[in-house]
């Protein structure tokens, strides 16, 4: 839905000078703005502790908008007519009279157009806030038009299962659970999305796509980067909260879950919750042989020498917290019983890469029997990122008189398409700007992620096996996980 349709919006930015605004959020705004998506009518209310004039915080952005938007080509005339929508507030979370404050700012917004305009509140401050910042907008009574108000929640949603029932709880105080949009940025990224157009828009794979032809799945997301300057955060996190909680099971659950009936956004979320309930559970003395866990020890990437993380600014010299997951599990169902999935994520590996592997099973028949070793089975990938595309590798004779086989592979590729692919929050801003919560995770969703994990988050807290493994920076990771793979 392009601009002219749409109501006009108040966006409120909680946390708008911090690290998310500047390198996502704005930019995304920007980009949508002059790709027409947003409303002819729309004001961003930036709050932020910081005393600054409207002009430094606007040149800011500009210049946060010259780094990291996707989008670089754009006049002075447009960049004047975005940045006149940009209103810095100054304002400290604690303070219940800056609720009262930004309910005035707003109430003057709807009475200067003439209409009460839609809300859009985007929390992106530390977890420790957000009981504060959900009670104060209650309190000032900015919550109560359900139809109209909403909330984007960014994550770490809870700790683990106990706290984000908690925290889902306390939310649901304030907002109705149609009006929170719990954002995971992997579900907007573009392949992730086209994995349900992949399967659910043609004919010919999902026949294929069940224990009768699919050998395992293997879900990878590994990074170059280190835990950078959020050495306090991640280090009370880890691997298995950061990134499997959320960004990989959501991977899992497009992978894995049954037809919607329609492209709805119930309909898909409690089919993915489907799936979530049907992992099995791992038991508390088996977690050693499921899962690995290890962290990066001192190494170079691209001949750079690269720290260990127990050398990471902010985190503890004696850690236990890991930066690299991989575990393997079942899916107890009539589609997946009895095929592996495998989850790797790690920082600082050898190179950035967000796969998924679908490996189908080893041909049945046995035709061509003097040439076995050369015959692979069928595989689908669908690289995620840096690369984005959809590779389908199949047997074919080689050219030539005798008759030999050869892989090849048949590909779909995004940039040969496109050379411009929106950014996955430029995805969900517009998302929830339209009320669309589709691609955003419902509360049950994540506290059956959270009930996933939750034997191994007990086990490894215990200090009970696996024992942490190491690997170097820049490596492909600890040999523990290809002995995971192989087993
Ligand atoms: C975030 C994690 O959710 O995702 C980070 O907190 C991680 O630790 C990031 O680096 C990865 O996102 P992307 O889009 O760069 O793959």
């Amino acid at each position: 839905m392009k601009n002219n349709d749409k109501k006009p919006t108040s966006i409120v930015v909680f946390g708008a000078t911090g690290d998310l605004a500047k390198r996502k959020l704005f930019p995304a705004f920007f980009n949508l703005f002059l790709e027409g998506w947003l409303p002819e009518e729309f004001e961003i209310l930036s709050l932020g502790r910081t005393e600054q004039t409207q002009e430094e915080f606007r040149n800011y952005i500009l210049e946060n908008i010259r780094t990291f938007s996707r989008i670089q080509k754009f006049s002075q005339e447009q960049w004047n007519n975005f940045s006149e929508k940009i209103k810095f507030i100054r304002f400290d979370i604690t303070q219940e009279e800056s609720f009262i404050r930004l309910k005035n700012e707003l109430d003057t917004i709807d009475v200067n157009l003439g209409i009460r305009s839609n809300r859009l509140f985007y929390l992106s401050v530390a977890p420790s806030f957000i009981e504060t910042v959900s009670n104060s907008l209650k309190n000032a009574g900015l919550t109560e038009n359900v139809d109209q108000d909403r909330m984007i929640i960014e994550k770490p949603f809870g700790y683990d299962k106990a706290s984000a029932v908690a925290l889902n709880k306390l939310l649901s105080q304030t907002f109705k659970e149609e009006q929170i949009y719990r954002i995971d940025h992997y579900l907007g990224k573009e392949n992730v999305q086209n994995i349900l157009a992949f399967r659910f828009g043609n004919t010919i794979f999902e026949p294929l796509w069940n224990n009768n032809y699919i050998d395992s799945v293997q879900i990878t997301v590994a990074e170059t980067v280190g835990v950078e300057d959020r050495g306090g955060y991640y280090d009370g996190s880890g691997a298995l909260r950061d990134m499997i909680q959320n960004h990989l099971m959501q991977i899992l659950c497009m992978i894995a879950m049954e037809a919607p009936a329609a492209f709805e956004s119930s309909e898909i979320r409690d089919r993915k919750v489907d799936v979530l309930k049907s992992v099995r559970r791992i038991n508390l003395e088996d977690i050693g042989h499921y899962t690995v866990r290890a962290q990066y020890t001192e190494g170079e990437i691209d001949g750079k020498k690269k720290a260990g993380y127990l050398e990471e600014p902010g985190v503890n010299p004696n850690s236990n917290t890991e930066t690299y997951v991989a575990m393997k599990f079942y899916i107890d169902n009539e589609r997946w019983r009895g095929v592996p999935f495998y989850m790797r994520t790690g920082k600082r590996m050898q190179e950035k890469k967000s796969s998924i592997v679908i490996s189908f099973k080893d041909v049945p028949c046995t035709t061509f029997r003097d040439d076995l070793n050369m015959l692979f089975p069928n595989k689908l990938v669908i690289n995620i990122q840096p690369e984005m595309d959809v590779r389908l590798s199949f047997m074919t004779k080689k050219p030539g008189l005798d008759m030999k086989l050869k892989p090849a592979e048949m590909v779909f590729d995004y940039f040969e398409c496109s050379s411009e692919t929106p950014e996955a929050y430029e995805t969900l801003l517009l998302d929830a700007l339209d009320g669309d919560s589709t691609l955003f995770m419902r509360s049950d969703q994540v506290e059956e992620a959270w009930d996933v994990i939750s034997n191994i988050q007990t086990a490894w807290e215990s200090g009970n096996s696996p024992k942490m493994d190491t690997y170097a920076a820049g490596s492909a990771g600890p040999a523990a996980a290809d002995d995971l793979l192989k087993r």
